[in-house]
């Protein structure tokens, strides 16, 4: 059997930094909350958690003075309520997120009433409404969205960690249907590289393996996408651990590809290989 990793995979350089900002602060005796994981995946949680930093989701919940803003971002409110009442805030937003963040909010002062494609309670899209103005809205269907506009200007920017090809669809859809009754429509292009190349060099392994297994979180977006770029290619499976492999996957097959999500530590990733390797023989 012969085990193929991709080219990209694992930790992107907006998870590294993050990490590197909240290892760098952690100290075990001063305990940090964060306002949801600073990034989603459970090995790298508790490691931190073993560090000193605890995960919150309600700013309520808090009761040190230290809150660190994920790499997913924050929207402004958020940031607001954290001054106001004195919590010293340590920002680890990836600097892709605070480009759409700045996008979403200059499109809003432009008068553009601002949509966004990507999972509405996905924290970093709901960070980007905050930037993107009262009318701003979220969705990954274009029918949903075309009802809620009324403005004569649009404005189109994607959740980070999306699909390409479907970014592209979801705008054509937008532009085919809202051209006869508005003025302008502006995108902004704000989707990640790290993961276009992910999702890319997935993509071509895949369609050179028998089946591919995409390691990370199961509530990780981008995790999520590589296994959807993967499906329709070859079996996949998503698996968070080495725990939840299933010996009847590797039953007659030659090639296996591995890939993983952008905040999938590389022991992960190796046990995941250990193991596929232990159970062949
Ligand atoms: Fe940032 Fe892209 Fe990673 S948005 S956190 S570099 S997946």
């Amino acid at each position: 059997m012969q085990i193929t990793k991709a080219r990209e995979l694992g930790f992107c350089f907006g998870v590294r930094r993050a990490l590197r900002i909240i290892e760098s602060t952690a100290d075990s005796r001063v305990r940090i909350a964060t306002l949801g994981p600073i990034v989603h995946n459970k090995t790298v949680v508790e490691r931190l958690q073993r560090l000193g930093v605890d995960v919150i989701d309600d700013l309520e919940k808090l009761t040190g003075r230290l809150v660190a803003i994920s790499s997913h971002g924050a929207s402004p409110a958020t940031l607001q309520k954290l001054s106001d009442r004195g919590f010293e805030a340590i920002d680890t937003t990836c600097p892709i997120v605070r480009s759409a963040q700045k996008a979403a909010q200059r499109l809003a002062k432009t008068g553009f009433s601002v949509i966004i494609y990507g999972e509405a309670n996905h924290p970093e899209v709901q960070g980007l409404l905050g930037w993107a103005g009262e009318s701003a809205t979220a969705s990954m269907d274009a029918n949903k969205i075309l009802p809620t506009i009324t403005g004569k200007r649009v404005g189109i920017l994607s959740q980070t960690t999306q699909i390409h090809a479907e970014f592209a669809f979801f705008i054509n859809q937008l532009t085919d249907r809202l051209l006869p009754q508005i003025q302008e429509i502006r995108v902004a292009n704000t989707l990640c590289q790290e993961t276009q190349k992910r999702q890319q060099t997935a993509k071509e392994l895949a369609s050179s393996s028998d089946l591919m297994i995409v390691v990370g979180g199961h509530n990780s977006a981008n995790t999520r996408r590589l296994s959807e770029v993967c499906a329709p290619v070859v079996e996949t499976y998503l698996i968070e651990n080495c725990d939840e492999i299933d010996t009847r996957w590797l039953r007659g097959k030659k090639a296996i590809g591995i890939t993983a999500g952008t905040s999938t530590p590389d022991e992960d990733i190796e046990q995941v290989i250990q193991t596929i390797k232990s159970i062949a023989g």
